[in-house]
């Protein structure tokens, strides 16, 4: 099918009725995302690995009005994906947007970098993005509809985590990774009217962060619009993949770095 033409008499980004699911949504740029797509007027589904952060997270975004459900696992487990459609379906009856974005970051490099921390790495930033879409395909593609959201990383296309500290071999990989799985996935079901983008942060203030934050804020002097970022410095883009003012985006990387990285 073709991909409709947007109504400019309409608010383009509203939300209203969308049901949402973002993983690793018990804090840092998950909960944010979740947050001010609930803003947007969603019903979210909110993954995470911890019951209790999830129940926190889950009190929150109920505050704001709309229906929120839960589902406690980890996305790498073989039973996630069919567990959060079910979960989705059961809450709204729909999937319109789904989030990728639980995720974890190491800074191996390639002296030490270990086959396990590698392979588990690469299971929970690539495979489990990879195996909830697959799951969600079905459900996107009957309704002729869909947005999905994979969250990238600035360092996709970077040497290193931090710079010229160098480590990140197995982070930046499977970020890029990640990016190259946005593309094909995004190629593959445009027919259907699904699109598919990854945002791609830069250095965000999040628990991500939290044993080497005096580290992140060094990286400050890179970021040409002054500071270090902040998980609400992504719920624009988030909130504009996710609506019908994208409805002509796809198979793309928005770069969401304060200017750090300056790439077409
Ligand atoms: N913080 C940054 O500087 C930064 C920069 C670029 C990209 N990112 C990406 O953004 C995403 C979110 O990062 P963040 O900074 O909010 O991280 P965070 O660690 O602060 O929060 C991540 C959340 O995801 C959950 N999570 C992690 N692994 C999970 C799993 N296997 N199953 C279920 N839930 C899981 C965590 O429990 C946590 O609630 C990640 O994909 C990360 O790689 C972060």
């Amino acid at each position: 099918m073709k991909a409709p033409i947007p109504d400019i008499t309409r608010d383009l980004f509203d939300l209203s009725g969308y049901c949402c699911i973002v993983t690793g949504a018990s804090a840092g740029i998950g909960l944010t995302i979740a947050e001010s797509l609930a803003h947007r007027g969603a019903d979210l589904v909110l993954v995470g690995r911890n019951a209790q952060h999830l129940d926190a997270a889950a009190l929150k975004v109920r505050a704001i009005g709309h229906r929120v459900a839960t589902v406690a696992v980890d996305v790498a487990d073989d039973a996630a994906p069919q567990r959060i459609v079910d979960t989705a379906l059961k809450l709204s009856g729909r999937i319109d947007v789904l989030v990728n974005n639980a995720g974890f970051m190491t800074f191996a490099d390639p002296f030490d970098v270990n086959d396990e921390t590698w392979d588990e790495i690469f299971s929970v930033n690539v495979r489990a993005p990879m195996r909830i879409t697959r799951a969600v395909l079905p459900v996107m593609v009957k309704a002729a509809r869909g947005s999905i959201i994979n969250i990238g990383s600035s360092w996709s296309t970077r040497a290193s985590v931090f710079n010229q500290d160098g480590g990140g071999v197995d982070y930046c990989s499977s970020k890029a990774a990640l990016h190259a799985l946005t593309r094909s996935t995004a190629q593959d079901v445009a027919p259907f009217n699904i699109r598919v983008n990854t945002v791609a942060p830069g250095a965000v203030d999040t628990p991500m962060h939290a044993d080497h934050r005096a580290l992140l804020f060094e990286f400050e002097k890179y970021i040409p619009l002054g500071r270090i970022q902040v998980a609400q410095d992504l719920a624009g883009v988030v909130i504009f993949l996710a609506s019908d003012a994208s409805g002509y985006i796809t198979g793309q990387a928005l770069h969401v770095n304060g200017g750090m990285l300056m790439v077409d």
